[in-house]
């Protein structure tokens, strides 16, 4: 079927020629004996306008073309009278490939998302939904330009595993066990040896601990694949599956890791800004008024960067002088919530943060050691650890990441301390044993970075099938 697709057909100029254009009905009016016709197809959120004279065509084929109805156009180029648009269609035959009854759940304009949301499969074909989808293709090959010109090597890291990177606990288990019949121990305990590993396995948390075994033979790697947490929280920012991008990278230090998490993400954006100015302007209008100016913002600003502690005494001083009240307490050693850290970001600073040397209580095991940097928490020297956590603003964190703990002793005293069982950990000591180096990374939580490009208020909406407690459809 050769045929133009709308973005090209919108840039052409050869006028009299010959065109065929498809692609799904997005509205329809007719005035004076004359239709027109919104038709798009996905190549662009702007839509191709077909005209015809009503006399020219059967009335019953005429009756087909509702919104939503899937149509072949063939037609002549012509230069398009109406304003905002070069060119036009001037149809000669129409094929209805797919007519579309009024049950169509995206027919009315203006639907909430949380409607969308039930319809999820069909959302796709709306322009919001088209405009996000179109963004979030274009910003996987933004990080994957990114890393590729900086000599990163695109690695995958397993899906199925059976270590928990975070320590968490929030892992879903992989099993093909017979859930009606399980056979325990003495001590009630379910007997992996006859489950297809032979051992309990889970779907991935992260793919940082086998990335830093590629970082530390090829020199710097990233991954880019989904992840899952089964951790219960129903909020616009946490998803069950989400898609991360991991960076990890031999022979570099905190200030080399902050360097990097700036310019990686700034890169990403003005990707944005650049390659996706229709999608932009379309959500900047009908989604969010600020948008373009928070991303060219991001652009201008160096992010701040500020320690945990110092953090904490800022949020303390807003509490004292009344100027801000939070939901969650705030005190040195408590782990920030969204509340937090937005203050910081959009009220305080005004800019993204970079915040660092957190408490070691609150991070995990694998974080380096910030010896020269204890805390007097209230009661004694606290230990903190250099992590790095990117904070922007309408998202909160965006990056968590750390310079690794490289040390094996120091590491095997953290992996002791938080009752890790060594016989899954045995391989990632090794990077320890064998030729240890300093070395860091961090990972970016994809949907969230969609989230601020897009401008849109909750992660469901970013990617195209979410799944969230309670809700696998599709
Ligand atoms: O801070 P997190 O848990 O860090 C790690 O997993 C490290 N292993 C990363 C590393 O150093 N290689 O997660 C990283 C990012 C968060 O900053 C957030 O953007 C995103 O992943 N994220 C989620 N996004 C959506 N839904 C969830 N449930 C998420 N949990 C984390
Ligand atoms: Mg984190």
């Amino acid at each position: 079927m050769k045929r133009t697709k709308v973005i090209d057909a919108l840039q052409r100029t050869d006028y009299g020629t010959d065109i065929t254009v498809m692609g799904w009905v997005r509205s329809k009016r007719g005035s004076k004996g004359i239709f027109f016709i919104a038709l798009n197809d996905g190549s662009t959120i702007k839509n191709v306008q077909v005209v015809g004279d009503e006399a020219n065509f059967d009335a019953e084929l005429l009756k087909q073309i509702t919104t939503g109805a899937c149509l072949r156009i063939d037609g002549t180029l012509v230069e398009s009278p109406a304003a905002g648009q070069a060119s036009e269609v001037q149809a000669k035959s129409i094929q209805v490939f797919g007519p579309c009854g009024s049950d169509y759940p995206m027919q009315k304009k203006g639907q909430t998302f949380e409607y969308m949301r039930q319809h999820a499969h069909m959302r796709l074909r709306t322009n919001t939904f088209g405009a996000v989808m179109r963004i979030r293709h274009n910003m996987a090959m933004a990080i994957h330009t990114y890393f590729h010109q900086h000599g990163y090597f695109y690695f995958h890291t397993p899906l199925i595993t059976a270590s928990d990177a975070e320590g968490a606990g929030q892992m879903f288990q992989v099993t093909t066990k017979n859930l009606y019949d399980l056979k325990k121990n003495e001590e009630g305990h379910i007997i992996y040896d006859d489950d297809f590993f032979g051992k309990m396995t889970s779907l991935t948390v992260s793919g940082q601990l086998e990335g830093e075994l590629g970082a530390t033979a090829l020199g710097a790697i990233y991954t880019f694949g989904p992840t899952f947490r089964a951790e219960n929280s129903n909020t616009p920012r946490h998803l069950a599956e989400f898609w991360m991008i991991e960076p990890e990278v031999a022979f570099i230090d905190l200030d080399d890791l902050m360097d990097l998490e700036e310019d990686f993400i700034k890169f990403c954006v003005r990707w944005a800004l650049d390659n996706c100015k229709d999608d932009l302007e379309f959500l900047n209008k009908m989604v969010d008024k600020g948008l373009i100016e928070r991303l060219e913002g991001v652009l201008k600003q160096d992010f701040v960067r500020l320690s945990y502690t110092e953090g904490i005494q800022i949020l303390q001083d807003a509490l004292k002088s009344g100027k801000k009240q939070f939901e969650f307490p705030c005190n040195w050693g408590d782990d920030l919530a969204s509340e937090h850290e937005r203050y910081l970001v959009e009220e305080h600073f005004q800019k993204p943060v970079i915040m660092t040397h957190y408490p070691k209580a609150i991070k995990a095991f694998y974080m380096k050691i910030d010896e020269e940097n204890p805390v007097f928490d209230g009661k004694e020297m606290a230990q903190t650890v250099q992590g790095t956590d990117v904070l922007f603003p309408q998202i909160g964190e965006i990056i968590g990441g750390s310079v690794r703990e490289e040390s094996y002793d120091k590491l095997l005293g953290e992996i002791q301390e938080r009752n890790i069982p060594i016989k899954d950990m045995w391989w990632y000591l090794d990077t320890r044993r064998f030729g240890s180096c300093p070395h860091g990374g961090f990972g970016l939580g994809f949907e969230r970075l969609i989230l601020f490009v897009t401008g849109m208020q909750n992660i469901r909406d970013v990617i195209p099938f979410p799944r969230t407690p309670r809700n696998a459809e599709f």
